[in-house]
């Protein structure tokens, strides 16, 4: 089979599209025959080893799964025998942030990592449905959100941004969204109550206050953003910060948190991706969520799309098609 490869880690030159052997199932795990895929920040994260730490689970000095990639969108073609929820023949979409080798005419995956596609949604859709969505949600099921709470999302166009609008309106809170002039009718389309143009505002003097500010885009800090909380407020960030001070500050600001007007810092790990598919899914189906797609490459041009990807100014999700 054709598969995206890379023997060391670095910038996206280090990627070769090459012919590899095609994978097996495990009895738990089903082969997937892969027709569309992304590049997230996740898979350009991994592919550089960066931050230094990834190393500890993706191999540290080389890495130690050879195909790229995370989220998937395909067609079962075998099964193990001990598959119980997925059959031949089914047309799935699933995502996996250790690697599931995505970028790949083939793939094999755990059962629990994927989930079927709903009629009349494309694979490329499909694909690009799980990663922002996972990391989004994976902030909202860590907090106590409430009907009718106030919430600001900063990077309201990435990945995480995008499917976090969404998200947050399926939970029915008044979403205030942060982009660039040319997506503000974007995030409104995706749901946002209110928009602040970051390229003509400064959001964190909004005089607005939220229960929580979610920076999905790791461009702020607690510090500047405190003033934006309500008391008992919560900032949530995507990014460790500078000097992984988000990693930190969850255990620091429950301490300080009488000098902080009870303000805290949260870190969500996201972990919990059986329960984001199953919620993807189920939203998709009822015309509650849809990725959004900036653009298109074929797998052969996949360092294109790692480039732009890097580059940290995709509007939602970027897909990758794959030929048989
Ligand atoms: N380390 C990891 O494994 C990992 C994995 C996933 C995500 N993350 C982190 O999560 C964050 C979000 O990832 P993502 O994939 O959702 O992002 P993304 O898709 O790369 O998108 C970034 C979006 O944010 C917007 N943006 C850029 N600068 C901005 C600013 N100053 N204010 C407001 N919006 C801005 C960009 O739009 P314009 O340029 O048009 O404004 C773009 O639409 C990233 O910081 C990434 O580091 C890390």
């Amino acid at each position: 089979m054709k598969a995206i490869v890379y023997k060391k880690y670095g910038s996206p030159d280090v990627l070769h599209l090459e012919e590899i052997e095609k994978p097996t199932p495990n009895d738990d795990e089903i082969l997937v025959k892969v027709h569309a895929t992304t590049v997230n920040r996740t898979d350009c994260a991994t592919v550089r080893a960066k931050p230094f730490f990834m190393r500890l689970a993706t191999g540290l000095f080389r890495p130690k799964k050879k195909v790229p990639g995370t989220e998937f969108a395909g067609e079962i073609e075998t099964v193990g025998k001990n598959v119980s929820s997925l059959k031949v023949g089914e047309k799935v979409f699933g995502f996996d942030d250790d690697g599931s080798g995505a970028q790949a005419q083939y793939l094999t995956i755990k059962q629990d990592k994927a989930v079927t596609i709903p009629d009349g949604v494309t694979y490329e859709q499909a694909a690009a449905s799980s990663e922002g969505a996972h990391y989004a949600y994976n902030f909202i099921n860590k907090i106590n959100l409430e009907k009718g709470q106030d919430v600001i999302v900063n990077g309201s166009t990435g990945a995480i941004g995008s499917a976090a609008v969404q998200l947050l309106k399926y939970f029915e809170v008044n979403v205030t969204a942060v982009c660039a002039t040319k997506n503000i009718e974007l995030v409104k389309s995706l749901g946002a109550d209110r928009v602040i143009d970051y390229t003509k505002d400064d959001f964190t003097k909004d005089g607005k206050k939220y229960n929580y500010v979610f920076d999905a885009v790791g461009k702020s800090s607690f510090f500047k953003c405190r003033q934006l909380l309500k008391p008992g407020g919560i900032y949530i960030s995507t990014d460790l910060g500078y000097m992984a001070q988000n990693i930190f500050l969850p255990f620091i600001t429950p301490l300080i948190k009488s000098l902080m007007g009870n303000k805290m810092t949260v870190f969500p790990m996201p972990v919990d991706i059986k329960g984001s598919l199953a919620l993807v899914k189920k939203l998709v189906e009822q015309g509650d969520f849809k990725a959004v797609i900036d653009r298109e490459y074929p797998l052969e041009k996949i360092t294109e799309a790692y480039r732009y990807v890097e580059k940290g100014q995709k509007t939602g999700n970027v897909v990758i098609t794959v030929k048989h």
